[in-house]
């Protein structure tokens, strides 16, 4: 007997498409038990919010800068002459504490109009719009007016669509002898990667890669962001990168950079065993990137070898 082959193949994708969307519906089902509508929010109420400014909003930006100085043990330089520009500033609230701690020529750059608004009203908030300034532009497209001597990013590296073409980008935003200092995740891979925790009640470690994207991303528009239209992860409004831990380790020494520190997980900076642990995880490739939460790491543009 002669088996079609062009009959088989038709089979074969019709069985792998309803396996597909029964895995969808299965991943759904189970997310919904686990949601709650808490967090619930329309972008206009997203806009709505972003307006509004309370004191704790202030108070957490300085809190946080001074977790970051601590965590990157005094290599964020603090010298009040030089440039300093964060990226992917969000709401400003990082970027208007680093004014308040004393520095001078401080930009912050991002893309969503909301955060831009929020981060202006802090500054005149806090009468720092003379020496801090919010630019809204798309971090791969932007041409900064100058260079800087120090450029900043904060929990963004793992949003930035195109991580590669911008650490490639940040190239044109650094002086010759500049720092860039990036501090970021949870990276996608690891346990919380899919930066929806406050979303559900009960959470399941590695839930982006367990559950179908179709279903996760269905269950937060239905639970969570009813006017965000997004179906796959790159598309949520501040994007997710899905950026593996080996990839952003390639990408820095293919675009150029290199590193002069670099730090994983130094949340368990208290736990000595649990971060030695993780520092021999970090050293087997076939694991690290499920279990590379947070990087800190400083890089310099590396000089050509004569
Ligand atoms: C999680 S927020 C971090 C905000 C802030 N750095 C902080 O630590 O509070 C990540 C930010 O990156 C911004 N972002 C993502 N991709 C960007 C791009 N291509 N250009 C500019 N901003 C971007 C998002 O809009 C978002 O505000």
């Amino acid at each position: 007997m002669n088996a079609n082959p062009l009959a088989a193949s038709a089979w074969r994708r019709t069985l792998s498409a309803a396996l597909r969307s029964s895995a969808d519906a299965a991943g759904y089902y189970l997310l919904r038990c686990l949601a709650h509508r808490r967090e619930r929010a329309t972008e206009e109420q997203l806009d709505a919010a972003a307006g509004r400014i309370s004191e704790p909003d202030v108070a957490h930006g300085v809190g946080k800068a001074h977790k970051l100085i601590a965590r990157f043990k005094g290599r964020i330089p603090a010298d009040p002459d030089l440039s300093y520009l964060d990226m992917g500033c969000g709401g400003g609230d990082l970027t208007i504490a680093l004014g308040q701690l004393g520095l001078r020529k401080v930009t912050g750059v991002d893309f969503l109009a909301r955060n831009i608004e929020r981060a202006r009203a802090l500054a005149v908030k806090h009468g720092l719009s003379g020496r801090i300034e919010f630019v809204c532009a798309d971090l791969r497209a932007w041409e900064p007016p100058r260079r800087y001597d120090v450029l900043l990013s904060f929990d963004a590296m793992e949003h930035i669509a195109e991580p590669k073409a911008f650490l490639e980008r940040m190239k044109s935003f650094i002086t010759p002898s500049g720092t860039a200092l990036l501090a970021f995740g949870p990276l996608f891979h690891s346990p919380f990667g899919d930066h929806m925790w406050g979303f559900f009640r009960v959470q399941i470690p590695w839930r982006g890669l367990l559950f179908p994207e179709n279903a996760v991303l269905r269950a937060r528009r239905e639970f969570f962001r009813p006017t965000d239209p997004a179906t796959r992860y790159s598309e949520i409004a501040g994007g997710l990168n899905l950026m593996r831990y080996c990839e952003f380790l390639a990408m820095v020494e293919e675009t150029g950079w290199e590193f002069e520190w670099l730090a994983v997980n130094t949340f368990l900076e208290r736990y000595p065993l649990l971060q030695r642990i993780s520092d021999a995880l970090m050293r087997i490739s076939v694991v690290q990137d499920y279990f590379a939460h947070n990087v800190y790491c400083v890089l310099r543009l590396r000089t050509p070898k004569r």
